[in-house]
């Protein structure tokens, strides 16, 4: 059973807590949380007060997605407002190993994002001090993009990378995840899913994670 981390970018921002409250009381594991910067990517969604808040009602794990440069300098900050997990992008690090101990020891799970350009070889020998790597299935910066079929291969590749080396890291996958494309990454070995337009454009949104779930 996949984990299933809902994208708050596509929730009803008029309406956060009651968004918040749906994911608390359906079937989905995590929330996932996109913050954009404007910089790394060509959007800005929302920082450090928004956070905090959906934060305050969540009572599951926030997943924190930074596309942001330096991301560095905002460590400390993303785990008072909350951060679970914190990912950052390989292509925003220029030390990256450096970046990935700053994570920890802060006292939350490390992840790294790779965009579609970025094979999942580049990360080697630094496998084995994450706890997680998102494979992007869209190029960052929107909700509601077309899938883009390369990430299933990658995610064979990083699972058997992954398998060689005896490591527990988590595979999640982000971009375009429907019920069709998710069955393949999953089939693939990804072990948790964002889905953002997908969840929060359904008639039914909590009927919705529970097919994800099922995958
Ligand atoms: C894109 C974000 C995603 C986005 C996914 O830059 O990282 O998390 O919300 O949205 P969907 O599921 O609609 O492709
Ligand atoms: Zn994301």
């Amino acid at each position: 059973m996949a984990i299933i981390s809902p994208s708050m970018l596509s929730c009803d921002f008029a309406n956060i807590q009651r968004d918040v409250e749906m994911i608390n009381s359906s079937n989905a594991d995590w929330f996932h949380i996109d913050i954009m910067d404007g910089v790394f990517v060509p959007n800005i969604s929302f920082g450090f007060p928004v956070l905090a808040a959906m934060s305050k009602h969540a009572k599951k794990p926030m997943d924190v997605h930074l596309m942001i440069v330096n991301p560095d300098q905002y460590v400390a900050e993303f785990k008072k407002a909350g951060a679970h997990f914190l990912t950052v992008h390989y292509e925003a690090c220029t030390h990256l190993h450096r970046t990935i101990q700053l994570i920890k020891s802060e006292g939350m799970k490390a992840g790294v994002a790779l965009n579609p350009h970025t094979p999942v070889s580049v990360l080697g020998e630094l496998l084995p001090d994450l706890d997680l790597v998102l494979i992007m299935s869209v190029n960052p910066g929107f909700g509601g993009q077309k899938f883009i079929d390369q990430a299933v291969e990658k995610v064979s590749k990083l699972k058997a990378m992954i398998k060689a080396q005896n490591l527990n890291t988590l595979i999640e996958v982000d971009g375009g995840v429907n019920l069709e494309t998710g069955a393949r990454l999953v089939n693939a070995g990804a072990d948790a899913l964002v889905a953002g337009s997908f969840v929060f454009g359904s008639a039914d949104p909590v009927k919705t994670i529970q097919e994800l779930k099922k995958l």
